[in-house]
C-alpha cells in the first residue's frame, strides 16, 4: 500500500520523493498520463525495474475465447481484452556501459511529480553509477490534449562528477512481456505477445512499427521522431526490427553540459485502413508535433488546462488533502474522456489493464454526470460511442428474445464480454444508466443535433427492451422481474427499485422525445400506440415497498431475506465476494454498494425527504462497500439526509481510494468511477447539486471540518460559480444568461457579475447511522 508520506499534500501536484520499488505498480497507475485516446502508465524512463508495463490506445483490443465449463445460450463466447500496444516510453541511458538501472549503484535522489495545471509528469533523479560516475538524469512526459494522437518526453541528462560518455537508446518495442495476471477476477487476463508485426521502417532519427492484433485484427501503427542537443560530436544511430525500433545517441559530455533529446510520439490504429494508411497518419502526428515544438506541446497543454479548471475547479477549504485529492480524481476524470472520441470510457480509463480495460455502467453514472457538467463534449462523445453500437445492441436483444437494445454489461467495441450473466447480462440497469446520461447530458447543454441523432435512439431503443423485458401484471401494474440491480451480492430479483425507477423515467423520455421530434421517430418506427404504451408502463412501474418496516426493498423480498451474519465476518474476509460464495451472498441481506441508496440520489425526485432517511439508515446497516462505487453514493444521500460528518468521511473514502490505495489494487489502474465519484461526493454532498427534470437545484451544507466549499460547473452554456460557507451560499454566473436555480427549494433567479448571497436553513441533527461491524468509513475528524 502506498504510505501517505511518499505523497506530500500540495494543491496542484502529487509528489513522490522517494522510489519505492514495492509500490512502483501502484505508482504507475496514479502518475499514469492520458487524454482518452492515448494512455501512457507511469513506467520509469528507463523501461525496468516495472510494476506493469502499459501503453494503452482508446479501443484497440484483442480477442480472447471465453471458456465455460457449462455453456447456456447467449453466452457470449469471446472476450475482448485491452492490448498493451507498443511502448514509446523507453529512453534507457548507459552512463559509460553501466545501465541506469535504479536496482543497481546509489540512488541519491528521486522525485516524480504530476502536475495538475501543466498536464505533465515531471522526474528528476540523480544517479552513482556501480562505477562511481555522477548523472543527474531529468525528464518531462506528456500526452497531449490537444493532439490527441501526440504523446512526447523531453529527457535531459546531466554529469556530474567529470566528462564521460553517455549513451541514450530511445526505443519502440512491442510486445513487452507483462506479470502474470493474480487470481483476482478484478485484474486482467494476461495475453502473450499479442501483436503480429507488418512493417518497420527508420531513417534520420525516425522510426515506425505497424503491427496487428492476433485475433482481432485491429491495425496499431507508432512512429517516433527526435530532436537531439548535445556537446559537439554526438552521434546518432538508428536501427528497427520488426518489434524495435531504437534511435541511439551517443555524446561525450561534461559537466556543465547536457544531453537533451525530445522524443516525439506518434499513434494510430484502425479496423480498417491499411498500413500504408497508418504509417501516413503516424507520419502526420509526428510532423504535427514536430511544428508545434517541446516548447509548444507544453504551452498548448496549459491552455487546454487552464480552460478546464477555470470552469471546472472544486476548492475545498479546510482539508488540504482533500484538495489535493478532489484535483487529482477531475485530471483523471478529464484524462479518461477528453479526447476519448467515439471510444469507450473504460472502468480503468488508460491507466492500466484492471477489468481487461473494459468499459462498465460507471462511465455513464458516475464518468458521465461530471464530464456533462465539466467537459461535455466528452460526455456527448462517450454517449455517441454508444450509440455506434446501437447495433450490436440490438442484435444482443434479439439473441436474448427482447426487443430494441440491450447494451453490454462490461465491453470495449460493443459486444457483451460478461462470462458471469447473473452480475453481467442481468444488469438491464445499465440501459437506464445510458439512457439516464443522455437525459442529463441533453438538458445541461443545447445540442439540437446530438438530440435527434444520438439522444433520440438510444432512448427509444432502450425504451423498447424495458417494454419487452417487464409486463403488466394481473393487476396491471408493471414488473420487471429477474435483473440485478448495482449491488453484486444479489442477484437474478424481481423489481429492483433502482432500474425500475431509471426504466420509468427512461420509458417517459422516449416518449417525449418521439413526441418532439415526430420525424425522426417515425424513421425509427416509433408510432403513437407505442409511445402509449411506454407512458402506461411508465406509469404503472411497479415499486416495491416494505410496509411494515417502513422502508423500500431494494427488489421485491429483499427484506425479508435472512441478514447476513456480519457479527462472525473477520476483517479479512472482505471483499465477500473472495471469500463466500455467491449463492450465499445472494440469499441474505448484505449489500456490496449503494444500490437503493443510489436510487435516492438518481431518482431523488421520487422519495420524500423522511423516505430518504429511514432508507438511507436501513441500508446503511447492511453496505459493506465491496466496491469502490459506493462510498461516493453514500456520502451523497448521507449529507443530504443530515448525516454531514459521514458523509465527509465517505468523502474522505472516494477522494483516496487510489492515492491511499484503499482497496490494494490501485496497480491495475485508477478507479475513474471513484475518483470522478469525489466532485460527485464534493457538489452532490456538500453543494447538494441535484438535476431532477432538467433544473438545478442545490442544497448546500458543509460538514463540521470545513469551513468552504466552492464549485464550478457549465450549465447550458453558462459557467455557474458556487461559494459555501456554513451560513450562506452564493452563486453568480461568471457568463451568460441570467439562470433559474433552487437554493433549499426556493427558485431564484442568477445573474451574471453579481453574487446572489442565500442563507442555509438549519438541519436538524441525527443519530448517528450504524453500518455493518467493522466497515464503517475511517473516521477523518475526532468522535462524532
Ligand atoms: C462493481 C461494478 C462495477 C465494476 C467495474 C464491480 O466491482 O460491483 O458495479 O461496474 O466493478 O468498476
Amino acid at each position: 500500500m502506498i504510505q501517505q508520506p511518499a505523497f506530500p499534500v500540495e494543491p496542484w501536484a502529487i509528489r513522490e520523493t522517494e522510489l519505492r520499488l514495492a509500490t512502483l505498480a501502484q505508482s504507475e497507475s496514479v502518475f499514469a498520463l492520458a487524454n482518452g485516446h492515448i494512455g501512457l502508465r507511469g513506467n520509469l524512463d528507463e523501461g525496468e525495474p516495472y510494476g506493469i508495463p502499459g501503453t494503452y490506445l482508446g479501443g484497440f483490443y484483442e480477442t480472447r475465447p471465453l471458456p465455460y465449463a457449462e455453456a447456456g445460450f447467449g453466452y457470449p463466447e469471446d472476450s475482448q481484452t485491452v492490448v498493451n500496444v507498443t511502448d514509446g516510453k523507453i529512453l534507457r541511458l548507459l552512463v559509460e556501459d553501466e545501465p541506469f538501472d535504479v536496482r543497481y549503484g546509489v540512488l541519491r535522489s528521486h522525485e516524480r511529480v504530476l502536475d495538475l495545471r501543466a498536464g505533465v509528469l515531471r522526474r528528476t533523479a540523480e544517479w552513482v553509477s556501480p562505477t562511481g560516475r555522477q548523472v543527474r538524469v531529468s525528464s518531462t512526459r506528456l500526452v497531449s490534449f490537444r493532439q490527441r494522437a501526440v504523446a512526447a518526453i523531453e529527457f535531459v541528462v546531466e554529469p556530474i562528477d567529470g566528462r564521460f560518455p553517455v549513451v541514450v537508446q530511445s526505443d519502440l518495442v512491442a510486445n513487452e512481456s507483462i506479470p502474470d495476471a493474480s487470481g483476482d477476477p478484478r485484474a486482467a487476463a494476461a495475453l502473450a505477445a499479442p501483436l503480429v508485426a507488418e512493417e518497420h521502417d527508420c531513417r534520420g532519427t525516425r522510426a515506425v512499427l505497424v503491427h496487428h492484433a492476433r485475433g482481432s485484427g485491429l491495425r496499431v501503427a507508432a512512429a517516433m521522431e527526435h530532436l537531439v542537443e548535445g556537446p559537439d560530436g554526438a552521434t546518432t544511430v538508428t536501427e528497427s526490427f520488426p518489434d524495435l525500433g531504437r534511435v541511439m545517441v551517443t555524446a561525450d559530455v561534461a559537466p556543465g553540459q547536457s544531453l537533451r533529446i525530445v522524443k516525439l510520439l506518434g499513434y494510430g490504429w484502425s479496423g480498417e485502413r491499411s498500413g500504408p494508411a497508418l504509417l501516413d497518419q503516424v507520419a502526420a502526428a509526428g510532423a504535427g508535433a514536430a511544428h508545434t515544438g517541446w516548447e509548444g506541446l507544453l504551452a498548448e497543454q496549459r491552455a487546454y488546462l487552464d480552460e478546464f479548471w477555470e470552469r471546472s475547479d472544486v476548492e475545498i477549504e479546510g482539508d488540504a488533502e482533500l484538495q489535493q485529492a478532489v484535483r487529482f480524481g477531475l485530471f483523471h476524470t478529464l484524462q479518461a474522456g477528453a479526447r476519448g472520441e467515439q471510444r469507450a470510457i473504460a472502468a480503468k480509463g488508460l491507466t492500466g489493464p484492471g477489468y481487461d480495460g473494459h468499459a462498465f455502467w460507471d462511465t455513464e453514472t458516475f464518468v458521465l454526470p461530471v464530464l456533462t457538467y465539466t467537459a461535455p463534449h466528452a460526455a456527448a462523445d462517450a454517449l455517441r460511442w454508444r450509440s455506434q453500437t446501437l447495433g450490436l445492441a440490438r442484435e444482443r436483444a434479439r439473441t436474448l428474445g427482447l426487443a430494441g437494445a440491450a447494451f453490454p454489461w462490461r465491453t470495449i467495441a460493443g459486444e457483451e464480454c460478461s462470462s458471469y450473466w447473473p452480475a453481467g447480462t442481468a444488469a438491464f440497469h445499465i440501459n437506464g444508466d445510458i439512457a439516464d446520461a443522455v437525459i442529463r447530458y441533453q438538458a445541461a447543454g443545447e445540442d439540437p443535433e446530438f438530440e435527434r441523432t444520438t439522444g433520440l435512439p438510444l432512448l427509444v431503443e432502450t425504451a423498447r427492451l424495458w417494454r419487452s423485458l417487464g409486463h403488466h401484471d394481473t393487476s396491471g401494474m408493471f414488473r420487471i422481474d429477474g435483473v440485478t440491480g448495482p449491488d453484486e451480492y444479489s442477484a437474478v430479483a424481481d423489481n429492483n427499485v433502482y432500474t425500475n425507477l431509471l426504466a420509468q423515467r427512461n420509458l417517459l423520455a422516449a416518449a417525449d422525445a418521439a413526441e418532439a421530434h415526430p420525424r425522426h421517430a417515425a424513421e425509427l418506427g416509433v408510432n403513437d400506440e407505442e409511445a402509449a404504451s411506454w407512458r402506461d408502463a411508465a406509469a404503472k412501474m411497479m415499486i416495491p415497498y416494505d410496509s411494515a418496516l417502513g422502508v423500500h426493498s431494494q427488489s421485491e423480498s429483499f427484506t425479508r431475506h435472512q441478514m447476513w451474519d456480519f457479527e462472525s465476518t473477520d476483517a479479512g474476509e472482505y471483499p465477500l465476494m473472495l471469500h463466500f460464495p455467491y449463492f450465499d451472498l445472494y440469499r441474505k441481506q448484505v449489500v456490496k454498494q449503494a444500490d437503493l441508496v443510489l436510487a435516492l440520489y438518481v431518482c431523488g425526485d421520487h422519495f420524500t425527504d423522511e423516505e430518504k432517511a429511514r432508507n438511507f439508515e436501513y441500508y446503511e446497516r447492511l453496505t459493506v462497500r465491496d466496491s469502490s462505487l459506493s462510498a461516493c453514493t453514500q456520502a451523497v444521500i448521507a449529507a443530504e439526509v443530515g448525516h454531514l460528518d459521514l458523509a465527509y468521511d465517505y468523502f474522505a473514502e472516494a477522494a483516496l481510494m487510489d492515492l491511499d490505495d484503499l482497496e490494494h489494487n490501485t496497480r491495475d489502474g485508477i478507479h475513474i468511477a471513484s475518483v470522478a465519484g469525489t466532485w460527485v461526493a464534493a457538489v452532490g454532498g456538500f453543494g447538494g447539486m441535484r438535476d431532477h427534470g432538467g433544473r438545478l437545484s442545490f442544497c448546500p451544507r458543509l460538514p463540521s471540518a470545513l469551513t468552504g466549499l466552492k464549485f464550478r460547473l457549465l450549465f447550458r452554456g453558462r459557467t455557474l460559480h458556487v461559494d459555501v460557507n456554513h451560513s450562506h451560499a452564493g452563486y453568480v454566473l461568471l457568463d451568460g444568461e441570467p439562470l433559474e436555480i433552487e437554493h433549499h427549494g426556493q427558485t431564484v433567479r442568477v445573474d451574471a457579475n453579481h453574487t446572489l448571497e442565500l442563507e442555509i436553513p438549519p438541519i436538524k441533527p441525527r443519530d448517528p447511522a450504524h453500518q455493518p461491524a467493522g466497515r464503517a468509513p475511517a473516521q477523518r475528524r475526532p468522535p462524532r
